[in-house]
């Protein structure tokens, strides 16, 4: 994987960290973006450079097309032509359906499904002229099975499944392998903010017994990203303990 050159959305925390540390260590140079937070970035790119990659950070918001477009120039530039996206940036506004703002409609639409679409459109065209890519787009067991009180982070990560499929079609003659990783619970600040009954009653569901770590799905990224997974295109794994 020596090289190669990842770009990793949302990658300063959570599950996006987990991936962009797990990428660097087999090798892959990784480019992560934020929000707001540059010193959460710039530790994140520090761990990174500790395996002996180039890392970088770059402020975006994955859901804004100029961004995005900044972002991808900026990693060509300065480490070069992307070769594996991870869709990763993502939020939840939970409410019931009765309660729920069209605001916190849009706003889980558009990040969770807008920005995949935008980042993916934004690397494919590199992607085709070198006949090699990896999108790997994080999606949810919520986007496979529902959830009461998420409908619209539900529909944005079935959303997520739907073009994963799609691109996974248009993209094989190009050789660019295109899946969807859908977790279950795991433990990270967005699931932090659930209180403690929910999340034991959470566990009492899960024939593991626990929630995931982040580990749990940057081990698959690293598969999903390496040759070894190269037969593999279209495809919604889901690392969720059993749940589902
Ligand atoms: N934690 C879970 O249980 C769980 C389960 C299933 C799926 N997921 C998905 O995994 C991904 C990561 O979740 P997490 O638990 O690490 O959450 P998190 O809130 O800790 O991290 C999300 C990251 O996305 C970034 N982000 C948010 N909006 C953005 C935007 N518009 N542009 C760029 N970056 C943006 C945030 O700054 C943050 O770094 C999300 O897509 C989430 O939906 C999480």
């Amino acid at each position: 994987m020596k090289n190669r050159i990842a770009l990793v959305t949302g990658g300063s925390r959570g599950i996006g960290k987990e991936i962009a540390i797990g990428l660097s260590k087999i090798g892959i140079n990784v480019a992560i973006t934020y929000l707001s937070n540059e010193a959460k970035a710039l530790e994140t790119v520090e761990e990174i450079k500790k395996n002996g990659v180039r890392g970088m950070a770059i402020k975006g918001d994955s859901s804004i097309e100029e961004d995005v477009s900044f972002i991808v120039k900026e990693v060509e530039e300065e480490l070069g032509t992307i070769d594996i996206l991870v869709n990763n940036a993502g939020i939840t506004r939970d409410n019931l359906l009765i309660k729920m703002k069209t605001e916190d409609w849009d706003d889980v639409l558009n990040i969770n499904l807008k920005g995949v679409f935008l980042c993916t459109k934004a690397v494919a065209r590199s992607m085709m002229k070198k006949r090699y890519g990896k999108i790997i787009n994080i999606s949810s067991v919520v986007g496979t099975d529902g959830n009461a009180g998420q409908g619209n982070y539900a529909a944005s990560k079935a959303g997520v499944i739907g073009f994963t499929k799609s691109m996974a079609k248009e993209f094989a003659s190009r050789g660019i392998r295109v899946n969807a990783i859908a977790p279950g619970f795991i433990q990270t600040d967005m699931t932090d903010v659930l209180k403690d009954e929910i999340k034991e009653e959470l566990i009492k569901n899960i024939p593991l017994g626990k929630l995931g770590s982040p580990k749990d799905i940057s081990n698959l990224v690293n598969f999903l990203a390496s040759v070894e997974s190269d037969y593999i295109t279209g495809q919604v794994i889901k690392v969720d303990g059993g749940l589902t």
